[in-house]
């Protein structure tokens, strides 16, 4: 149990769309599938999975740009999973979203000035100093040049409309911000530059952050926490270290394996993934990793691994037979976005004897 109040505490979060063909269902996208989590004030978690995997859905209920199926999201100590908008008026302006893609996200007709000025204006706020100085500071803190306040969209280039975003996101002093793969978009050379950015506002302005990635590289500089989903789940949680230097599930472990220059996991700790990621319209059984899991067994099919530390380690990991060998970066700096992980096998521990079950309280475990 932490002494800090979290933030955000999200229970049982879900997401589930209907589809149609025709007028006939077609069944229900499981996108996001019961997710526990919290993030403390000042804390950045990461939230890393491939692509499909419900990390933008996650976010946008997060932030209430889509409702939640079932589940609930507590944000400073209120229940907002199904607030109304005048209610969440107020809340907007502590919780705000950096998107994945700078172009589709600015308005291209709009000038930077109005752009970044338009969460002030939309909720009538009129800071000391007045909108214009307010901006012209926004765009300073993001390291652009307020000069540049009557510029479009076009005339910046991708990392500069990805600042630009981010004033934005910062002109209300959020308390949490969303980031759903800020970097993604932007060529290698300018990605650090932005991740490096979000970790000073970060530091200087004690936000806290829920940061999507679809790897495990880009979070490693940035976050104190990482969340590995898979398939609407979440299959590993806990603090950056214990995840980077001894993975424990299979999944977390095979993500590690894909960032490139891995060439010291020896073959005992190397997991790589193959074949598709299966349809969240129809998850396999049990664990939903199963069908790209070398490790699998029988029971996998059955009986879907609760989210639970298992042997001592601090962690939670959703599988049955967890790995116990830690892994060692030893050139941990190597990583970053970009960057190139070197991951080594320690030597490999015996097996343990199973899981440590937490009251099958996920809560308790998903901190
Ligand atoms: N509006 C929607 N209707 C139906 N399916 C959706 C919708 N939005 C997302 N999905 C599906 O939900 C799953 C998760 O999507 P998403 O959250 O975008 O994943 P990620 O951000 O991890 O790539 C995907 O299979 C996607 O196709
Ligand atoms: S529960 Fe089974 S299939 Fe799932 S990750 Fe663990 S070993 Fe693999
Ligand atoms: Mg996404």
């Amino acid at each position: 149990m932490s002494v800090v109040e979290p933030l955000l505490r999200v229970r049982g979060l879900t997401k589930h769309f209907p589809v149609r063909t025709g007028f006939r269902s077609a069944g229900l996208v499981r996108a996001v599938d019961g997710l526990d989590f919290e993030v403390r004030p000042g804390e950045t978690l990461g939230l890393v999975g491939e692509s499909g995997c419900g990390k933008t859905t996650t976010g946008r209920m997060l932030v209430r740009l889509l409702e939640p199926t079932a589940g609930t999201i507590e944000f400073a100590g209120r229940d907002i999973t199904h607030a109304r908008r005048r209610a969440l008026r107020p809340l907007r302006q502590d919780l705000q979203i950096i998107f994945q893609d700078p172009y589709a996200s600015l308005n291209p007709r709009h000038t930077v000035g109005r752009i970044v000025a338009m969460p002030l204006q939309v909720n009538g706020i009129d800071p000391p100093g007045g909108v214009k100085q307010r901006v012209r500071e926004l765009l300073e803190l993001v390291g652009l040049n307020p000069e540049h306040y009557n510029r479009y969209p076009h005339e910046f280039s991708g990392g500069q409309r990805q600042r630009i975003g981010i004033a934005r996101a910062l002109a209300l002093r959020p308390k949490l911000i969303v980031a759903d793969e800020p970097v993604s978009a932007l060529d290698v050379s300018i990605q650090a530059q932005v991740v490096n950015l979000l970790r000073d506002l970060q530091r200087d302005l004690g936000l806290a952050f829920v940061f999507i990635a679809h790897d495990l590289a880009v979070v490693r500089h940035f976050c104190q926490r990482v969340a590995v989903m898979y398939l609407g789940r979440i299959v590993e949680i806990g603090d950056r270290d214990d995840i980077y230097r001894s993975p424990r599930h299979p999944y977390t472990r095979a993500l590690l394996s894909a960032i490139p220059d891995v060439g010291t996991l020896g073959p005992a700790g190397r997991i790589r993934l193959t074949g598709e990621v299966p349809t969240p319209l129809d998850p396999p059984s049990g664990c939903r990793f199963r069908t790209r899991c070398p490790k699998a067994r029988e029971v996998c099919a059955r009986e879907e691994p609760a989210l639970v530390v298992h042997d001592g380690g601090r962690q939670a990991t959703a599988c049955h037979f967890p790995e116990t060998g830690p892994l060692t970066l030893s050139r941990a700096d190597a990583v970053g976005p970009g960057g190139a992980a070197v991951v080594g096998v320690a030597d490999a521990a015996p097996p343990g004897d199973g899981a440590d079950r937490v009251d099958g309280n996920a809560g308790e475990v998903a901190r």
